[in-house]
């Protein structure tokens, strides 16, 4: 299948299972919920949760598992942008085309569509969790009602699965972490002169830390060998900061109709940004740089297709 349609079906296997998560219901706050759906369905690319399906699958078909994971990753996602996006971060006024989510809405209900987005993420996860647990606990009660001489063979799968879940729960809070920790240092030092090290960690922080844990899930509930996970972390790290500079270049000459938000902003702002830093040329030769990497990473693996066409799309994306 040709990588555009590959990537289309991705995006809609991503969408219809997002919407599961819409709450539709009649009740007091109503507003806030459509503010949610408002975001989350807005049209966004959806690249994190395809990360992770597209690399669980280098390894294992049964994708439906990461699902819940997958949809946390977008969930947050959304939060982060609904926030950054509020007067007191980036004021901006559009994104996917439309207008933000505090100027559709107000700002109060911003904040908390955000919050709820947040937390939607750890419900949909500590679900499964609770699921995947309550399964163990059975078969072990099972295992002790039967004869005692029956070997616990087949028992031990789900306990990989569990331990798997558990860590990757654990780098879901971590990632979340530093997003909101690049996004401090972002906001800090916008207007100021920074070194190339401090904008480096501010990229890697706020966005890179997201996409790279995306990758990782994929890997480690995918039970992926070490060796394995580390070299896909390699080439996530690489796609991470490439997403942010060419989130920055697209900022500086980007066409605002297929961007669906501001062009201009970030140097607008006095932003320091690849762009800012290194110029246009310089920004674009460090991004085919490690995306050349990133795609020669990923090569080592069989059926990797697709995720190193992800990495050029990364490149080239022109929204
Ligand atoms: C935009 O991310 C914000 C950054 C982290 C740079 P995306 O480009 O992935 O956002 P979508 O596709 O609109 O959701
Ligand atoms: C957004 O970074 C990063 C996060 C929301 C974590 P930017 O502010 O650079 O991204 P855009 O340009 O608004 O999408
Ligand atoms: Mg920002
Ligand atoms: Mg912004």
């Amino acid at each position: 299948m040709d990588f555009k349609e590959n990537l289309k079906e991705y995006q809609e296997i991503v969408n219809n299972e997002l919407q599961k998560y819409v709450r539709k219901e009649k009740c007091p706050e109503e507003i806030l919920n459509n503010s949610m759906e408002y975001s989350l369905m807005a049209g966004g690319k959806r690249l994190r949760p395809i990360l992770a399906i597209a690399t669980y699958q280098l390894f294992k078909s049964d994708y439906e598992k990461v699902m819940p994971y997958a949809m946390a990753l977008e969930m947050v996602h959304n939060f982060s942008l609904i926030h950054d996006d509020l007067p007191g971060i980036d004021n901006d006024d559009f994104r996917h085309g439309k207008p933000t989510n505090h100027k559709q809405f107000n700002e109060a209900t911003a904040i908390l569509a955000g919050d709820g987005l947040l937390n939607c993420a750890f419900m949909v996860i500590s679900d499964d969790l609770k699921n995947t647990f309550e399964q163990y606990q059975n078969q072990l009660k099972q295992f002790f009602e039967s004869n005692k001489n029956e070997k616990l063979t087949g028992k031990e799968n789900i306990l990989i699965e569990l331990n798997n879940k558990t860590k990757v729960f654990n780098e879901f809070t971590i990632a979340i972490d530093r997003m909101i920790a690049g996004e401090y240092v972002d906001t800090e030092f916008e207007g100021k002169q920074i070194t190339g090290d401090l904008l480096e960690y501010i990229h890697k922080n706020k966005t890179g830390a997201f996409l790279k844990y995306s990758v990782r899930m994929g890997a480690i509930l995918a039970n992926a060998k070490e060796e394995e996970i580390e070299k896909l972390t390699k080439y996530a790290e690489n796609i991470g900061l490439a997403f942010q500079i060419k989130d920055d270049i697209l900022s500086e000459e980007g066409d605002e109709a297929v961007l669906g938000k501001p062009v201009g902003n970030d140097k607008e702002k006095g932003k320091c940004t690849y762009v800012s830093k290194y110029g246009l040329q310089g920004a674009k030769e460090i991004l085919d740089r490690i995306t050349n990497e990133a795609v020669e990473i990923v090569k080592e693996f069989d059926n990797s297709e697709f995720l190193q066409e992800l990495a050029i799309y990364i490149k080239k994306r022109n929204k």
